[in-house]
């Protein structure tokens, strides 16, 4: 019997699309409830104990719209506030070990690239996760401050010299260090991968943590038997607040030409 419940999908604004894109790819039956926590982004320069908070409540809201399992679409959220999971009544996928999987076995010369929020680099998750798989691994961290601002602020485009500049400031000692696969790891990053990809030269692999983590949400609705047989899915995202950014993102990321993703905002705080 189908499960028809849909998945909800969460980050702390509109990187997570970038995981619902990966997902309607994997699983284009499934109905999607997102929720963009865009009033309070960024998350990653937050305190562990906030990011726990914003992550417990939005996880809530999603349990609010009986959803079958939660994707935390959220590199920082993954890394700080994964434990929050724990008492949760439906399956939870985080972004950051399917991401280090991926970049570990792509890897030829082991040496792996890791750029994210300060949270998510002072947390050494990706690290001690690839360490754990591949003992011999050379890992090279950095924080990526302003990356999350300039895609919030919809600047990505590689002909930008506010991107190209921020990029080449942060990505210098990794491109440096001679690694031959980099991990996105936030959720807001592939939409800045033209500019880091023309930075990094095109013999660097870019993981995108949506394609792992969408196969990993596939593999446990398969094995739960809680696919949905529908054709076509519905996408229906929430917001704390309506940006213009978090708009032009949807539709370009998940809209169709002739089709506008419907946007509600909700008051997450008093849930
Ligand atoms: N997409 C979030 C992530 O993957 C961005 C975090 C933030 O809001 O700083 O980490």
């Amino acid at each position: 019997m189908a499960d028809t419940r849909p998945i909800g999908v969460f980050d702390s604004g509109l990187g997570g699309l970038t995981v619902v894109k990966e997902l309607i790819s994997a699983l284009p039956g499934e109905d999607i409830v997102y929720f963009g926590d865009t009033d309070r982004v960024p998350y990653g320069t937050k305190s562990n104990e906030t990011i726990k908070k914003f992550a417990i409540e939005d996880e809530n809201f999603l349990l609010s719209k009986n959803v079958k399992l939660i994707v935390a679409a959220c590199g920082t959220v993954s890394s700080v506030a994964a434990d929050t999971a724990k008492v949760l009544p439906v399956p939870f996928v985080e972004v950051v070990s399917h991401s280090c999987k991926s970049a570990v076995k792509v890897s030829n010369n082991k040496k792996i690239g890791v750029i994210g929020t300060s949270a998510t680099i002072n947390s050494g998750e990706h690290k001690r996760q690839i360490l754990e798989l591949c003992k011999e691994a050379e890992v090279f961290c950095q924080s990526c401050t302003l990356f999350v601002p300039l895609v919030e602020s919809g600047l990505v485009s590689t002909d930008d010299i506010i991107v190209t500049e921020t990029v080449k400031k942060y990505l210098t000692p990794i491109k440096e260090a001679e690694v031959d696969t980099l991990i996105l790891g936030c959720t807001h990053y592939p939409l800045l991968s033209d500019a880091i990809r023309k930075f990094m030269g095109e013999n660097v692999v870019l993981i995108n943590a949506g394609v792992s983590t969408a196969a990993a949400v596939k593999d446990i609705l398969v094995s739960g038997n809680m696919l949905n047989t529908k054709e076509k899915g519905d996408i229906s995202c929430f917001v704390s607040d309506i940006t213009p950014s978090f708009s032009a993102a949807s539709s370009m990321l998940l809209g169709s030409p002739t089709e506008e993703i419907r946007v509600e905002k909700v008051d997450i705080n008093s849930l």
